[in-house]
Protein backbone atom coordinates (compact mmCIF):
# COMPACT_ATOMS: atom_id res chain seq x y z
CA UNK A 1 0.00 0.00 0.00
CA UNK A 2 0.86 3.78 -0.55
CA UNK A 3 2.73 5.75 2.17
CA UNK A 4 0.30 8.00 3.49
CA UNK A 5 0.80 11.42 3.13
CA UNK A 6 1.66 13.63 6.49
CA UNK A 7 -0.33 16.64 6.29
CA UNK A 8 -0.18 19.39 9.33
CA UNK A 9 -2.94 21.86 9.78
CA UNK A 10 -2.48 24.66 12.25
CA UNK A 11 -4.97 26.27 13.69
CA UNK A 12 -6.83 23.06 13.50
CA UNK A 13 -9.81 23.74 15.89
CA UNK A 14 -10.44 26.94 14.22
CA UNK A 15 -13.27 27.67 11.76
CA UNK A 16 -11.48 27.11 8.96
CA UNK A 17 -9.81 23.84 10.25
CA UNK A 18 -13.71 22.17 10.98
CA UNK A 19 -14.37 22.74 7.05
CA UNK A 20 -11.70 21.85 6.07
CA UNK A 21 -9.77 18.40 7.66
CA UNK A 22 -12.90 16.32 6.45
CA UNK A 23 -12.24 17.20 3.18
CA UNK A 24 -8.67 16.45 3.62
CA UNK A 25 -9.58 13.30 5.25
CA UNK A 26 -11.72 12.35 2.11
CA UNK A 27 -8.96 12.49 -0.46
CA UNK A 28 -9.83 16.06 -2.06
CA UNK A 29 -6.43 17.97 -1.28
CA UNK A 30 -4.60 15.35 -2.80
CA UNK A 31 -6.39 12.58 -4.86
CA UNK A 32 -9.07 10.15 -4.10
CA UNK A 33 -6.38 7.16 -4.33
CA UNK A 34 -3.62 9.27 -1.74
CA UNK A 35 -3.84 7.90 2.20
CA UNK A 36 -3.51 11.14 4.33
CA UNK A 37 -2.34 11.43 7.56
CA UNK A 38 -2.97 14.35 9.96
CA UNK A 39 -1.51 16.32 12.18
CA UNK A 40 -3.23 19.34 14.27
CA UNK A 41 -1.77 21.59 15.90
CA UNK A 42 -3.24 24.24 18.30
CA UNK A 43 -2.35 26.03 21.03
CA UNK A 44 -2.30 24.37 24.69
CA UNK A 45 -5.88 25.95 25.56
CA UNK A 46 -7.31 24.65 22.46
CA UNK A 47 -6.48 21.03 22.08
CA UNK A 48 -9.19 19.47 23.96
CA UNK A 49 -11.44 21.47 20.89
CA UNK A 50 -8.68 19.84 18.06
CA UNK A 51 -9.29 16.43 20.11
CA UNK A 52 -13.22 16.26 19.59
CA UNK A 53 -12.73 16.97 16.17
CA UNK A 54 -10.43 14.53 15.67
CA UNK A 55 -12.87 12.15 17.47
CA UNK A 56 -15.65 12.92 14.55
CA UNK A 57 -12.54 12.56 12.00
CA UNK A 58 -13.19 8.84 13.35
CA UNK A 59 -16.67 8.98 13.28
CA UNK A 60 -16.92 9.84 9.34
CA UNK A 61 -13.94 6.31 9.08
CA UNK A 62 -12.86 7.49 5.81
CA UNK A 63 -11.09 5.12 3.90
CA UNK A 64 -8.08 7.09 2.86
CA UNK A 65 -7.31 8.57 6.62
CA UNK A 66 -4.55 6.35 8.08
CA UNK A 67 -4.38 8.46 11.43
CA UNK A 68 -4.38 11.44 13.63
CA UNK A 69 -1.95 13.65 15.43
CA UNK A 70 -2.89 16.00 17.61
CA UNK A 71 -0.52 18.36 19.55
CA UNK A 72 0.97 22.01 21.12
CA UNK A 73 4.39 21.44 19.57
CA UNK A 74 5.36 22.16 16.49
CA UNK A 75 8.38 20.14 16.11
CA UNK A 76 5.90 17.17 16.75
CA UNK A 77 3.62 18.37 14.58
CA UNK A 78 5.54 19.36 11.57
CA UNK A 79 7.76 16.03 11.84
CA UNK A 80 7.95 14.26 8.72
CA UNK A 81 5.40 16.11 7.21
CA UNK A 82 4.48 16.68 3.57
CA UNK A 83 2.05 19.37 3.45
CA UNK A 84 1.42 22.17 5.66
CA UNK A 85 -1.30 24.16 5.75
CA UNK A 86 -0.86 27.24 8.41
CA UNK A 87 -4.10 28.34 9.44
CA UNK A 88 -3.79 29.39 13.02
CA UNK A 89 -2.86 33.25 13.18
CA UNK A 90 -3.22 36.35 15.84
CA UNK A 91 -6.11 38.17 14.27
CA UNK A 92 -6.44 41.75 14.60
CA UNK A 93 -8.07 43.12 17.63
CA UNK A 94 -9.71 46.36 18.17
CA UNK A 95 -6.93 49.05 18.59
CA UNK A 96 -4.37 47.30 17.27
CA UNK A 97 -1.38 48.72 15.17
CA UNK A 98 -0.23 47.32 12.21
CA UNK A 99 3.01 46.43 13.79
CA UNK A 100 1.61 44.64 16.89
CA UNK A 101 -0.19 42.26 14.45
CA UNK A 102 2.91 41.96 12.49
CA UNK A 103 4.88 41.02 15.94
CA UNK A 104 2.38 39.01 16.81
CA UNK A 105 2.33 37.09 13.86
CA UNK A 106 6.03 36.69 13.60
CA UNK A 107 5.89 34.86 17.25
CA UNK A 108 3.83 32.57 15.67
CA UNK A 109 5.51 32.21 11.74
CA UNK A 110 8.81 32.26 12.78
CA UNK A 111 9.42 29.54 15.09
CA UNK A 112 6.91 27.54 12.87
CA UNK A 113 8.89 28.09 9.77
CA UNK A 114 12.06 27.20 12.04
CA UNK A 115 9.94 23.82 12.53
CA UNK A 116 9.32 23.19 9.13
CA UNK A 117 12.91 23.68 8.32
CA UNK A 118 14.33 20.81 11.38
CA UNK A 119 11.73 18.14 10.83
CA UNK A 120 9.49 18.48 7.71
CA UNK A 121 9.73 16.09 5.05
CA UNK A 122 12.00 17.13 1.97
CA UNK A 123 9.46 17.78 -0.50
CA UNK A 124 7.73 19.78 2.19
CA UNK A 125 4.94 22.11 0.79
CA UNK A 126 3.53 24.87 2.94
CA UNK A 127 0.04 27.04 2.00
CA UNK A 128 -0.27 30.50 4.60
CA UNK A 129 -3.89 31.21 5.16
CA UNK A 130 -3.51 32.97 8.37
CA UNK A 131 -3.54 37.07 7.75
CA UNK A 132 -1.93 38.62 6.87
CA UNK A 133 -1.06 35.70 5.02
CA UNK A 134 1.68 36.55 2.22
CA UNK A 135 3.88 38.08 5.08
CA UNK A 136 3.33 35.30 7.15
CA UNK A 137 4.45 33.36 4.69
CA UNK A 138 7.38 35.39 3.97
CA UNK A 139 8.72 35.20 7.80
CA UNK A 140 7.87 31.04 7.90
CA UNK A 141 9.90 30.78 4.71
CA UNK A 142 12.93 33.29 6.32
CA UNK A 143 12.88 31.03 9.14
CA UNK A 144 13.97 27.65 7.16
CA UNK A 145 16.74 28.38 5.13
CA UNK A 146 17.22 24.71 4.45
CA UNK A 147 13.99 24.33 2.40
CA UNK A 148 13.83 25.88 -0.95
CA UNK A 149 12.08 29.15 -1.32
CA UNK A 150 9.79 27.87 -3.50
CA UNK A 151 8.12 25.92 -1.38
CA UNK A 152 6.62 29.10 1.10
CA UNK A 153 3.27 30.10 -0.67
CA UNK A 154 0.18 32.01 0.56
CA UNK A 155 -3.81 31.96 -0.40
CA UNK A 156 -5.20 34.06 -3.01
CA UNK A 157 -7.29 31.42 -4.54
CA UNK A 158 -10.40 32.22 -2.45
CA UNK A 159 -10.01 35.70 -4.00
CA UNK A 160 -9.38 34.15 -7.68
CA UNK A 161 -13.01 32.22 -6.97
CA UNK A 162 -14.56 35.30 -5.98
CA UNK A 163 -13.56 36.88 -9.06
CA UNK A 164 -14.64 33.74 -11.26
CA UNK A 165 -18.25 33.54 -9.16
CA UNK A 166 -18.81 37.60 -9.80
CA UNK A 167 -17.67 37.33 -13.39
CA UNK A 168 -20.06 34.48 -14.46
CA UNK A 169 -22.79 35.64 -12.38
CA UNK A 170 -22.61 39.44 -14.52
CA UNK A 171 -22.19 37.47 -17.82
CA UNK A 172 -24.66 34.70 -16.72
CA UNK A 173 -22.26 32.05 -18.08
CA UNK A 174 -21.17 28.77 -15.85
CA UNK A 175 -18.15 29.65 -14.26
CA UNK A 176 -16.26 26.68 -16.06
CA UNK A 177 -16.38 29.48 -19.11
CA UNK A 178 -13.92 31.45 -17.58
CA UNK A 179 -10.19 31.46 -18.00
CA UNK A 180 -7.33 32.65 -17.52
CA UNK A 181 -8.44 34.61 -14.28
CA UNK A 182 -6.00 36.51 -12.38
CA UNK A 183 -5.55 38.11 -8.87
CA UNK A 184 -2.20 40.16 -8.50
CA UNK A 185 -0.58 41.58 -5.26
CA UNK A 186 -1.09 40.83 -1.19
CA UNK A 187 -4.12 39.19 0.15
CA UNK A 188 -5.33 42.64 1.01
CA UNK A 189 -7.94 45.24 -0.25
CA UNK A 190 -5.42 46.19 -2.19
CA UNK A 191 -5.62 43.06 -4.54
CA UNK A 192 -6.28 43.44 -8.24
CA UNK A 193 -8.14 41.03 -9.93
CA UNK A 194 -7.72 41.04 -13.19
CA UNK A 195 -10.12 40.98 -16.68
CA UNK A 196 -7.82 42.16 -18.82
CA UNK A 197 -6.29 38.60 -19.58
CA UNK A 198 -9.18 36.46 -18.44
CA UNK A 199 -11.41 34.84 -21.37
CA UNK A 200 -14.57 34.20 -21.14
CA UNK A 201 -16.22 31.93 -24.51
CA UNK A 202 -12.67 32.92 -25.74
CA UNK A 203 -12.58 36.67 -25.81
CA UNK A 204 -11.12 38.82 -23.27
CA UNK A 205 -13.35 39.46 -20.02
CA UNK A 206 -12.84 43.52 -19.83
CA UNK A 207 -14.38 44.16 -23.44
CA UNK A 208 -17.25 42.28 -22.24
CA UNK A 209 -18.17 44.40 -19.22
CA UNK A 210 -18.23 47.91 -18.96
CA UNK A 211 -15.18 49.76 -17.54
CA UNK A 212 -17.51 51.89 -15.19
CA UNK A 213 -18.60 48.03 -13.53
CA UNK A 214 -15.50 46.77 -13.94
CA UNK A 215 -13.53 49.57 -11.62
CA UNK A 216 -16.54 50.55 -9.53
CA UNK A 217 -18.21 47.04 -8.83
CA UNK A 218 -15.83 44.37 -9.72
CA UNK A 219 -12.66 45.25 -8.28
CA UNK A 220 -13.99 46.55 -4.64
CA UNK A 221 -16.51 43.23 -4.43
CA UNK A 222 -14.08 40.98 -4.64
CA UNK A 223 -11.41 43.13 -2.71
CA UNK A 224 -13.55 43.84 0.03
CA UNK A 225 -15.54 40.43 -0.30
CA UNK A 226 -14.33 39.07 3.26
CA UNK A 227 -15.97 42.47 5.14
CA UNK A 228 -19.44 41.56 3.36
CA UNK A 229 -19.29 37.78 4.28
CA UNK A 230 -18.33 39.08 8.33
CA UNK A 231 -21.47 41.54 8.13
CA UNK A 232 -23.80 38.86 6.60
CA UNK A 233 -22.76 35.77 8.32
CA UNK A 234 -21.46 37.29 11.57
CA UNK A 235 -18.39 35.38 11.54
CA UNK A 236 -15.25 35.81 9.13
CA UNK A 237 -15.39 33.46 5.51
CA UNK A 238 -14.10 29.78 6.38
CA UNK A 239 -16.31 26.79 4.17
CA UNK A 240 -15.46 29.08 0.91
CA UNK A 241 -11.40 29.62 2.37
CA UNK A 242 -11.13 26.04 3.44
CA UNK A 243 -12.16 25.22 -0.60
CA UNK A 244 -9.87 27.63 -1.71
CA UNK A 245 -6.65 25.80 0.34
CA UNK A 246 -8.19 22.58 -1.11
CA UNK A 247 -8.06 23.75 -4.71
CA UNK A 248 -4.64 25.73 -4.12
CA UNK A 249 -2.87 22.57 -3.04
CA UNK A 250 -4.71 20.19 -5.33
CA UNK A 251 -3.55 22.32 -8.16
CA UNK A 252 0.12 22.02 -6.62
CA UNK A 253 0.93 18.52 -6.60
CA UNK A 254 -1.44 17.49 -9.67
CA UNK A 255 -0.92 20.69 -12.05
CA UNK A 256 -2.97 23.09 -13.86
CA UNK A 257 -2.60 25.59 -16.85
CA UNK A 258 -3.75 28.74 -15.00
CA UNK A 259 -4.90 29.56 -11.44
CA UNK A 260 -3.60 32.08 -8.87
CA UNK A 261 -1.66 31.93 -6.20
CA UNK A 262 1.24 34.23 -3.81
CA UNK A 263 4.67 32.78 -4.54
CA UNK A 264 8.14 34.16 -4.58
CA UNK A 265 8.69 36.49 -6.91
CA UNK A 266 11.48 36.24 -9.12
CA UNK A 267 11.32 39.71 -10.32
CA UNK A 268 8.90 38.95 -13.00
CA UNK A 269 6.44 41.99 -13.68
CA UNK A 270 8.14 44.62 -11.74
CA UNK A 271 7.47 42.68 -8.60
CA UNK A 272 10.85 42.68 -6.21
CA UNK A 273 12.22 39.47 -6.14
CA UNK A 274 11.94 37.69 -2.86
CA UNK A 275 8.41 39.24 -1.95
CA UNK A 276 5.39 36.61 -2.18
CA UNK A 277 2.94 38.33 -4.56
CA UNK A 278 -0.16 36.71 -6.04
CA UNK A 279 0.61 36.42 -9.86
CA UNK A 280 -1.07 34.10 -12.77
CA UNK A 281 0.44 31.09 -12.49
CA UNK A 282 0.84 27.25 -13.94
CA UNK A 283 1.62 24.11 -12.06
CA UNK A 284 3.83 21.77 -13.39
CA UNK A 285 6.10 18.54 -12.18
CA UNK A 286 4.56 19.78 -8.86
CA UNK A 287 6.32 23.03 -9.14
CA UNK A 288 4.58 26.62 -9.20
CA UNK A 289 5.74 28.67 -12.31
CA UNK A 290 4.60 32.30 -12.67
CA UNK A 291 2.93 32.87 -16.29
CA UNK A 292 4.97 34.92 -18.35
CA UNK A 293 4.47 37.66 -21.26
CA UNK A 294 1.44 39.06 -20.77
CA UNK A 295 1.22 42.68 -21.53
CA UNK A 296 0.29 44.98 -18.79
CA UNK A 297 -1.74 48.28 -19.80
CA UNK A 298 -2.19 51.41 -16.98
CA UNK A 299 -4.79 51.05 -15.48
CA UNK A 300 -3.41 47.35 -14.45
CA UNK A 301 -0.15 48.64 -14.10
CA UNK A 302 -1.00 51.15 -11.49
CA UNK A 303 -3.48 48.81 -9.99
CA UNK A 304 -0.30 45.92 -8.99
CA UNK A 305 2.02 48.54 -8.02
CA UNK A 306 -0.22 49.83 -5.08
CA UNK A 307 -0.53 46.32 -3.58
CA UNK A 308 3.18 45.59 -4.71
CA UNK A 309 4.13 48.49 -2.57
CA UNK A 310 2.08 47.05 0.38
CA UNK A 311 3.93 44.22 -0.35
CA UNK A 312 7.05 46.21 0.43
CA UNK A 313 5.81 48.20 3.66
CA UNK A 314 4.72 45.25 5.24
CA UNK A 315 8.11 43.42 4.38
CA UNK A 316 9.91 46.73 5.54
CA UNK A 317 7.69 46.37 9.14
CA UNK A 318 8.83 42.84 9.82
CA UNK A 319 12.42 43.62 8.85
CA UNK A 320 12.34 46.89 11.18
CA UNK A 321 11.31 44.48 14.15
CA UNK A 322 14.04 41.95 13.60
CA UNK A 323 11.47 39.17 12.80
CA UNK A 324 13.20 37.77 9.36
P1 LIG B 1 -10.33 31.00 14.12
O1 LIG B 1 -10.05 32.07 15.11
O2 LIG B 1 -11.65 30.33 14.09
O3 LIG B 1 -9.24 29.83 14.31
C1 LIG B 1 -7.88 30.08 14.42
C2 LIG B 1 -7.29 28.96 15.26
O4 LIG B 1 -5.87 29.10 15.26
C3 LIG B 1 -7.75 28.98 16.72
O5 LIG B 1 -8.27 27.70 17.07
C4 LIG B 1 -6.45 29.28 17.48
O6 LIG B 1 -6.39 28.60 18.74
C5 LIG B 1 -5.41 28.73 16.52
N1 LIG B 1 -4.07 29.25 16.73
C6 LIG B 1 -3.69 30.51 17.09
N2 LIG B 1 -2.37 30.58 17.23
C7 LIG B 1 -1.88 29.36 16.93
C8 LIG B 1 -0.57 28.81 16.94
N3 LIG B 1 0.50 29.53 17.27
N4 LIG B 1 -0.43 27.49 16.60
C9 LIG B 1 -1.50 26.75 16.30
N5 LIG B 1 -2.77 27.21 16.30
C10 LIG B 1 -2.95 28.50 16.62
O7 LIG B 1 -9.94 31.60 12.69
P2 LIG B 1 -10.37 31.08 11.26
O8 LIG B 1 -11.67 31.67 10.89
O9 LIG B 1 -10.20 29.61 11.19
O10 LIG B 1 -9.28 31.83 10.36
C11 LIG B 1 -7.90 31.51 10.46
C12 LIG B 1 -7.06 32.53 9.70
O11 LIG B 1 -7.33 32.48 8.32
C13 LIG B 1 -7.28 33.98 10.13
O12 LIG B 1 -6.00 34.60 10.22
C14 LIG B 1 -8.04 34.56 8.97
O13 LIG B 1 -7.82 35.95 8.85
C15 LIG B 1 -7.43 33.81 7.83
N6 LIG B 1 -8.20 33.79 6.58
C16 LIG B 1 -7.51 33.88 5.40
C17 LIG B 1 -8.15 33.85 4.19
C18 LIG B 1 -7.39 33.94 2.90
O14 LIG B 1 -8.03 34.03 1.85
N7 LIG B 1 -6.07 33.93 2.87
C19 LIG B 1 -9.62 33.73 4.13
C20 LIG B 1 -10.27 33.60 5.42
C21 LIG B 1 -9.57 33.65 6.60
Amino acid sequence: AQTPVKVTVTGAAGQIGYALLFRIASGQLLGADVPVKLSLLEVPQAVKAAEGTAMELDDCAFPLLSGIEITDDPNVAFAGANVALLVGAMPRKAGMERGDLLEANGGIFGPQGKAINDNAADDIRVLVVGNPANTNALIAQQHAPDVPAERFTAMTRLDHNRALSQLAAKLQVPVTEIKKMTIWGNHSATQYPDLFHAEVGGKIAAEQVDEAWLRDTFIPTVAKRGAAIIEARGASSAASAANAAIDHVFDWVNGTEWTSAAIPSDGSYGVPEGLISSFPVASRGGRWEIIQGLEIDAFSRERIDASVRELVEERDAVRALGLI
